[in-house]
Formats: C-alpha cells, sequence, structure tokens
C-alpha cells in the first residue's frame, strides 16, 4: 500500500498540470484488479452492469479496459459518477462522487495502458440483490400498468395515477422503489397526493406546517400543465415520497422515531424517464412501502422553495433567480433536490440563521438536468426558527448551452422541459413534539 499512495500522490499532482502526458510513476504498476476494480464496485457497477441503464458494464477486465480512455475523461472531468455537488460544501449521506485519490488511480491505471494486474488479486464481484425487497417484504406494493418502451427515440415523462385505496392514514417507515425494466429506465419520481375535499384542504391550511414562502409563487398567474402533467388533469403531483435516480438503489428509510404521513386517499403520481436502449422493454416499476402502527415521535414533512415570476430573455447567458423560505418552527432539514430544466446550469443554497450568521449550504456549480439528485444531509441541518434558506438558480439562454433547444425564446415558468422551474423540494422534521402531534390529527 506504501508504494501505491506515492502513486497516487504522484498521479495527483500530475492530474493538476494541464497537459498530464504521462502519469505513470516509475515503479508501481496500478492494475485493474488490485486497484481499479474496487473503486468501480464501490461507485460505477451500480449502474454499469448488464442489464442497468448505464451504456457498458464495468465488472470484469474484459469489460472495462476498452473503456479506459472514455473512462479517465469522464472520471477527471468529473462528470462520472453522477454527483453535481461541490464537494467542498456538505457532508451528504448519499455522496457517490470519487475521491481525489480514486480519481488519480484511475487516471494512473489508463495512462499506464490499462493493465490488467495479477488475477489472483481481483476482487469478488459485487453482488446485487435486484429480485429481493431491499426494505424487507413490504407492507403496500403499487405498480403502474405495463408500458411499452420503445427501442428509439426520445420518450417524453410519462406519468401514471394509481390510488392507494388506504381508508386511513398510514405511517410510512421506509419506501423502495423498484423499475421493472432497470436498462430503460433513467429516473422515477414517485409523489403523493392527497385527495382532500375543499373543507378538508380549507383545515389544512389552517395547519402551520412550520415554514412558509416569502413572496406570492405565481401571482395571478395559473400554473399551465404540459400535455404529460394534464393527464393528472390539473390536480398536479404531491410531495416526493421516494424515487430512484438511475443507480441510487431507490431506498428511503426514515430514521428511526421518524415516519411520513400518507394520507387516507392519497394517489400515487409516478413521474417516469425512459430512455430506449435498442431494444423493446415492457417496464412495470413498483414502488413498496413498509409501514407502522406506532405514530413516530416526529413526522417527516414536505416543503418546497420555488418562484415562478420570471422572465428569461433571449441569449440571456447567466439569467440569475433567487428566493427565499423561512422556517417558523426549530426544525431539522432533511434534504434538499434542486430542479430546473434544460438551461439550467447552476444552483446555491445559503442558510441564514436568526443571529444573522450566513453559511452555503449546497452548492451545483454544474446543474444537470438528467441526474435529478436529491442532495441528502449526512447530519439534518439544525435551523432554529426564523432561520430562512436563500436559494438561487441560474440559467444560460445563450446558444453556449448546448442544452438549450431554443436561444431565442422568451423563457417563462412550465412544466415542459423548454419551458423552465425554479423548484427545490425539501423535507424536515419539526423539533417540538407537540408540533408533531397536532398534525398527526389530520
Ligand atoms: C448513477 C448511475 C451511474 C453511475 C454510478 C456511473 N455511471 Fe457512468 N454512465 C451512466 C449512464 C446512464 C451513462 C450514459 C450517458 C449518460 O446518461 O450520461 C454513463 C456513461 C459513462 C461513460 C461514457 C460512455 C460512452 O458511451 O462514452 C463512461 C466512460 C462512464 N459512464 C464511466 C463511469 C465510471 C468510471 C463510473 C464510476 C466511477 C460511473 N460511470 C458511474 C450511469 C452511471
Amino acid at each position: 500500500m506504501r508504494t501505491v499512495a506515492a502513486t497516487v500522490l504522484t498521479a495527483l499532482a500530475l492530474i493538476a498540470l494541464p497537459s498530464p502526458a504521462a502519469a505513470q510513476p516509475a515503479g508501481e504498476t496500478v492494475t485493474f484488479t488490485e486497484h481499479v476494480a474496487p473503486i468501480f464496485y464501490e461507485s460505477c457497477t451500480t449502474c454499469h452492469r448488464p442489464g442497468q441503464v448505464a451504456p457498458m458494464s464495468l465488472l470484469t477486465y474484459e469489460d472495462a479496459r476498452p473503456w479506459a480512455r472514455a473512462i479517465r475523461q469522464k472520471v477527471v472531468d468529473r462528470e462520472m459518477p453522477p454527483w453535481d455537488a461541490d464537494p467542498a460544501v456538505g457532508v451528504w449521506a448519499n455522496d457517490r462522487s470519487l475521491s481525489d485519490e480514486a480519481i488519480a488511480t484511475i487516471a494512473a491505471w489508463a495512462d499506464g495502458g490499462a493493465p490488467r494486474g495479477d488475477r489472483a488479486l481481483q476482487p469478488p464481484l459485487p453482488a446485487y440483490a435486484d429480485s429481493e425487497w431491499a426494505i424487507g417484504e413490504p407492507d403496500a406494493v403499487f405498480a403502474i400498468p405495463p408500458f411499452d418502451v420503445p427501442p428509439e427515440g426520445t420518450v417524453d415523462y410519462t406519468y401514471f395515477e394509481v390510488p392507494t385505496n388506504l381508508t386511513e392514514g398510514r405511517w410510512v417507515t421506509a419506501v423502495q422503489v423498484r423499475p421493472g425494466a432497470p436498462a430503460a429506465v433513467h429516473h422515477v419520481i414517485v409523489t403523493a397526493r392527497a385527495e382532500r375535499t375543499p373543507e378538508e384542504q380549507e383545515a389544512r391550511r389552517r395547519v402551520d406546517p412550520g415554514f412558509r414562502l416569502d413572496y406570492d409563487i405565481l401571482p395571478g398567474r395559473e400554473i399551465e400543465w404540459n400535455p404529460g402533467v394534464a393527464q393528472l388533469e390539473g390536480r398536479g403531483k404531491g410531495d416526493p415520497l421516494g424515487g430512484t435516480t438511475v443507480g441510487n438503489d431507490g431506498v428511503a428509510l426514515f430514521q428511526p422515531g421518524t415516519a411520513r404521513l400518507l394520507e387516507a386517499g392519497t394517489t400515487l403520481v409516478f413521474e417516469m424517464h425512459y430512455t430506449p436502449t435498442g431494444e423493446p422493454h415492457v417496464d412495470e416499476t413498483r414502488i413498496g412501502l413498509v409501514f407502522t402502527d406506532t405514530p413516530p415521535e416526529r413526522q417527516v414533512w414536505d416543503g418546497a422553495i420555488m418562484h415562478g415570476q420570471f422572465v428569461i430573455p433571449p441569449g440571456a447567458p447567466d439569467f440569475k433567480i433567487e428566493t427565499d423560505l423561512t422556517f417558523t418552527k426549530d426544525v431539522k432539514l432533511l434534504n434538499l433536490l434542486p430542479h430546473s430544466h434544460l438551461r439550467g446550469v447552476r444552483w446555491e443554497y445559503e442558510a441564514e440563521y436568526p443571529d444573522g450568521r450566513r453559511e452555503t449550504i449546497l452548492s451545483v456549480p454544474d446543474y444537470d438536468f438528467n441526474w435529478q439528485i436529491d442532495y441528502i444531509f449526512d447530519e439534518p441541518l439544525a435551523l432554529p426558527g426564523g432561520s430562512k434558506i436563500h436559494a438561487s438558480a441560474w440559467y444560460d439562454n445563450s446558444a453556449a448551452n448546448r442544452s438549450n433547444p431554443d436561444p431565442t425564446a422568451e423563457v417563462r415558468w412550465g412544466e415542459q422541459t423548454d419551458e423552465e422551474m425554479m423548484f427545490t423540494a425539501l423535507s424536515y422534521l419539526i423539533d417540538d413534539e407537540a408540533a408533531a402531534e397536532t398534525t398527526q390529527q389530520q
């Protein structure tokens, strides 16, 4: 290991150079079996294995060898594994980014001619329990109807509404989403839409959710739903319940003593992002839920930071939208899921504490619409009542943005990917148990 450390340091130094011509240091050889396979098994093969969404397997030397140069490029550029947050800000429970050392090791391996190494050192292939529920046997499973994913072309985001037919509210302690055709499912987001009567809705409005948005989201303007969401007849999607972007295992386990309330009559809305593979697939994605009869000490609440009043001018290269959310109670923030569309390029979140202290809590310098990444705090962030979260999002509506569908367009809020959003889903716990008890009776 002693010499490997030296190798890694040398390679690291070379990465910083403009042109790392020969990152292979004298002496030690970085090999697949000894050094690279363990990194791939930790960080790549959840997606890069047969039957999954990534284009090639990286399980064996034979699989990986032809891709060595592309792999080097993608890891040095931090495009793979997909993880868009600035590593200098925050600690994330689901961080899948590579350490500088791992990147240097992969680069040194590719630069050294991508040798196999000693077969005896090859670690065992990782086991994936694809045929089982990682959350244990669920108490309820809901599935979308079989959907034919065409072999070619682009499939618009597709929405399915699945009624739960729950006759009473249930506390959910674990969630798992399992794609039926993982090779063709890029991501799934399942939201829970409570079906409330106008009276119930009114009663609900009187419950203080522990935060407020400091502005009118869409003054005087109705949200226009795109044809996909119009399938939902303007009733919206509800709150995120649990999802899987490719490679996440699709599992959400709530901390002991916490649970999420699924109200009676809730409809589950599945947002499906399919990517054709060249072959036809039939997908029947399912969600499994584990319930508890014991009311939790704390309820998991959902919130959103959003701003819909904006017009991004044609060609604007760096258009900023910012807005605040204020917590009215002491809370623990669990996660942030930034969501903009094809013109979204950057996000930043700052906490402003009641004592005036400000702190950047998440920075996404290279936002990519393809990866809907939920950033889960390793240690839930304590925010005393009166704290604000200040969110900023940047948009590139110029022709230099390769994802931009139309640099000549004036862009407003909309569900379609050629319109824009400034939206962040989040969830939190309210510290005061009494507050949680009030809400259990809702
Ligand atoms: C979350 C799933 C996921 C993980 C984890 C992941 N990849 Fe990928 N990778 C993909 C997908 C999907 C693509 C196809 C292109 C895209 O969608 O961006 C891809 C593309 C690539 C490509 C480009 C292939 C081409 O056609 O040129 C390389 C190289 C690559 N990945 C290497 C890696 C390596 C190395 C790791 C681990 C260090 C890794 N990936 C981790 C999902 C993943």
